[in-house]
């Protein structure tokens, strides 16, 4: 707190701007932290929670349930991948946070070969640039070193941390080490197509699937975190979708509400449901967040899939694509730019050197948007109904700090 700038005081938020005190509106670049798919105060999504908070804003969920969360748990496994296969992720369980849904699943995993007879299985392969939150189970499967938590090393779990397998002879080594670890290893944990807040690393639907399929070959869990990527954002409703992989649990949460309030789940297909199905209770899952499948974010949830139904969102994610493509190519030519990306409605631009952040911070704001670079990215995830002139404007900023900021610090 003593060296961070002060942070800017928002006052009111309508499609996909923020007043500030100041009366000013800034252009939202970032969707609240990639969670305000249909941009902010959408009419649907707060009619519906209006409804919800006169008729019940929380019951608790144990021994009571409510029809909020029963819709929402059969409506996510009708779009979740694999509907209607064997492998189908049937089964959800919710909870309050991403960080939560990641402590959930790995529970679940272990639990999992703890109910199955193998009680050694309690170590997790995660990768270089992963991100999964800041709870002590997700912290140990983020990335040590870029992940923000290698303070913690010795505080938490130890896992197997290594380099995303992308050629030949990784998977081959990525193969290895499931085969000669399987009396250890649980599971593999990775953000499918997209690593998020760990650098924002894109890796190919090819990659996604050999990992996938070595996990199912040596009987290894395989958990997608598609809390950052689900619900549009890479340009299908979940980016498992492009590999046509079907993990066996999945994690999800940010625009689950579509930006409203907190809430995520853990999904789970038949083969792990049916391990906990036991006339022995210490086989039970054991795991219950006060605000479980809370009615009010249920309520948002529902409305906000109602407004994925038509389709449209996934329509606006191509256009934005298009957009960020086009607009964001003169960041190639910047010196000191090291490479320009683009999927779905995900724009980034990662420069040689992290250098000057708060200076970043500070002129985006000045040119009246919200965007906010961390580490050596700066990066484009906006509402998906920002209006072309609004994208011009975000993308337009980018270009032109850019320049800037290369001529800065030359
Ligand atoms: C991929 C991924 N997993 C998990 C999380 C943690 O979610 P939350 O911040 O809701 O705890 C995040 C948050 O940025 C994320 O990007």
């Amino acid at each position: 707190m003593q060296i961070e700038a002060p942070p800017l005081t928002a006052v009111e938020t309508c499609g996909a701007q923020i007043k500030l005190a100041d009366g000013r509106w800034l252009i939202d670049g970032i969707s609240s932290w990639w969670t305000a798919c249909h941009g902010y105060n959408h009419e649907a999504i707060i009619d519906a929670m209006h409804k919800q908070l006169d008729d019940m804003p929380h019951i608790m969920f144990g021994g009571l349930t409510h029809e909020p969360a029963l819709q929402l748990a059969w409506r996510l496994t009708r779009i979740l991948p694999g509907n209607g296969t064997p492998n189908a992720l049937q089964h959800i369980f919710f909870s309050d946070s991403g960080s939560v849904a990641i402590e959930v699943a790995l529970k679940m995993a272990v639990q999992y070969w703890h109910n199955k007879g193998a009680p050694t299985r309690t170590r997790f392969v995660a990768f270089q640039h992963a991100y999964h939150g800041d709870t002590s189970g997700a912290m140990s499967v983020c990335d040590p070193d870029e992940g923000m938590h290698a303070l913690f090393k010795g505080a938490i779990p130890e896992q197997i941390i290594i380099e995303l397998p992308e050629t030949a002879d990784q998977l081959a080594a990525f193969d290895q080490l499931l085969t000669g670890g399987h009396k250890e290893i649980a599971g593999v944990i990775l953000e499918p197509l997209v690593q998020g807040a760990g650098g924002m690393k894109f890796h190919s639907p090819e990659t996604l699937s050999a990992i996938a399929e070595c996990c199912a070959r040596n009987d290894v869990l395989f958990i997608a975190d598609e809390i950052a990527t689900g619900f549009g954002r890479t340009g299908t409703m979940f980016a498992c979708e492009q590999a046509s992989v079907v993990p066996d649990i999945m994690c999800i949460g940010k625009a689950l509400t579509g930006g409203t309030i907190g809430m995520a789940a853990t999904a789970a297909n038949e083969k792990i449901f049916s391990a906990f199905l036991s006339d022995d209770d210490k086989a039970a899952f054991m795991h219950g967040p006060t605000y479980m499948a809370n009615p009010l974010a249920a309520a948002a949830a529902n409305a906000s899939l109602d407004l994925f139904e038509d389709g449209e969102r996934l329509e606006q994610v191509e256009r934005i694509e298009g957009a960020l493509r086009e607009q964001l190519e003169p960041c190639r030519n910047i010196p000191g730019i090291e490479d320009v990306r683009v999927l779905g409605a995900i724009g980034v631009v990662e420069m040689a050197e992290a250098r000057d952040i708060d200076w970043l911070r500070q002129r985006f704001a000045e040119e009246n948007v919200w965007v906010r670079p961390f580490g050596d990215i700066v990066y484009l995830m906006p509402p998906f109904i920002v209006g072309a002139n609004e994208m011009t404007a975000l993308t337009g900023a980018v270009v032109k700090i850019m320049n800037e900021w290369s001529k800065r610090t030359g």
